[in-house]
């Protein structure tokens, strides 16, 4: 993401990487032992993410995209970066709910129980005029950026269990007050 070019500008300092009091090597932030799902860990400021959870002590990084060969060399070059670290890669778009959903069961019974999402999966339009948009691709950022992430979250929380089963979604090792959701997200 480029450096905005506003002639004034409330941030004094604009950083392209981790500094002092937020690295992910303080040991009050570290991530030793967790499971961090990210989407669009791939890519941008997802695999930023995925590189710091990982400097961070992550057991285990989940990586959610559509385009499976950037999938796997992202998940490659994270791998030969952090060893101590299990990357993992799922290809699906966050839109397609039911794949969503047995991703979820598929890291539960294989992996580990999630403790960290990260929503990173966006979908841009180019700027242009009122007259220009396309409905069409305001409905599939909308689709992707708000909706697709709302399932995602309660997925993450287990909604969908407890929803069918009418009780609390089993966790395997923390309970809902100590899970994380962060939301990448410009201003
Ligand atoms: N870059 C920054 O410095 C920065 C700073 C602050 C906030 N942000 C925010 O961070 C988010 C990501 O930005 P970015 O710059 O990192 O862009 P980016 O690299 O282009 O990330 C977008 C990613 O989203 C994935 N994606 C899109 N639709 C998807 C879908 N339906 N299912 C799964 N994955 C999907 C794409 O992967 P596939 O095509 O493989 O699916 C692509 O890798 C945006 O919300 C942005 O506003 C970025």
């Amino acid at each position: 993401m480029s450096q905005p070019s506003f002639t004034r500008s409330f941030t004094k300092i604009y950083r392209k990487g981790p500094y002092p009091s937020i690295s992910p090597t303080l040991p009050a932030l570290s991530a030793a032992g967790k499971t961090v799902l990210i989407t669009a860990g791939h890519t941008g400021i997802g695999y930023a993410i995925a590189t710091n959870f990982a400097v961070a002590g992550a057991a285990h990084v989940i990586i959610v995209g559509r385009r499976a060969d950037v999938l796997e060399k992202g998940s490659h070059d994270l791998a030969m970066a952090n060893p101590a670290t299990k990357f993992h890669v799922f290809a699906a778009s966050i839109t397609d709910v039911d794949k969503v959903h047995t991703m979820f069961e598929e890291i539960r019974r294989d992996i580990m129980e999630p403790d960290i999402l990260v929503t990173s999966a966006a979908q841009f339009t180019a700027p242009t005029t009122t007259f220009e948009t396309s409905v069409q691709q305001i409905s599939a950022s909308f689709e992707t950026n708000v909706t697709a992430n709302l399932t995602l979250v309660q997925d993450f929380l287990g909604h969908a269990a407890s929803r069918s089963s009418g009780a609390a979604a089993p966790r395997n090792r923390s309970g809902p007050s100590s899970l994380t959701v962060q939301t990448v997200r410009s201003v």
